[in-house]
């Protein structure tokens, strides 16, 4: 979930991905952006890979809520890829877009993408996730997808 830091770390990484000139993507929606805090950093000083996780099943939630049409949970996280550490200060945003709509779950891609502090506009593909959330009702039990052809 982290690098080991060394001596030319932190300029070599930001000449490499101002040399990628990473897009964002145009077929998703932007879900959240949120700015990690020192408060959650792990023992290396990056940010904690829980957090990470925690924020993309908060932003997973968001397309799914409209098919959902109330209570839901998540039931799986599919794929979880860390490609790059998130620093302090990074602007973290969060893109989804749906994949699948079952009977009663519902299945996004989430990529997150961050803006080095002090390097605004310019984006590295942090995360990338695939989770399904779960209809469920008033008791927790699954119950089918009311809207499906949002
Ligand atoms: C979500 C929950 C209600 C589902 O109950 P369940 O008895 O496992 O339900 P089912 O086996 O009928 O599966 C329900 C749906 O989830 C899908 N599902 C279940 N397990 C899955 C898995 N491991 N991966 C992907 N999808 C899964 C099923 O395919 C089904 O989808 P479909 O109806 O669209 O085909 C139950 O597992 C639960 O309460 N889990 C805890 C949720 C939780 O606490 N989440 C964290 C906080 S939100």
């Amino acid at each position: 979930m982290s690098e080991n830091p060394s001596p030319n770390a932190s300029s070599n990484t930001v000449a490499r991905e101002r040399a990628t000139g990473v897009q964002l993507p145009t077929d998703q929606e932007l879900v959240l952006k949120v700015i990690p805090m020192p408060g959650d950093c792990n023992a290396n000083g990056d940010i904690f890979g829980g957090w990470v996780m925690a924020q993309v099943d908060l932003a997973g939630a968001v397309v799914p809520a409209r098919y959902a049409g109330g209570r839901m949970a998540t039931v799986a996280v599919n794929q979880f890829v860390f490609k790059h550490p998130v620093r302090v200060g990074d602007i973290l945003s969060f893109f989804a877009k749906l994949t699948r709509i079952g009977r009663t779950s519902i299945t996004v891609k989430i990529e997150v993408f961050a803006e080095r502090f002090g390097s605004q506009a310019e984006y590295t593909k942090v995360t990338e996730a695939s989770l399904t959330y779960v209809a469920i009702d008033d008791n927790g039990h699954p119950r089918e997808v009311p809207n499906k052809l949002i």
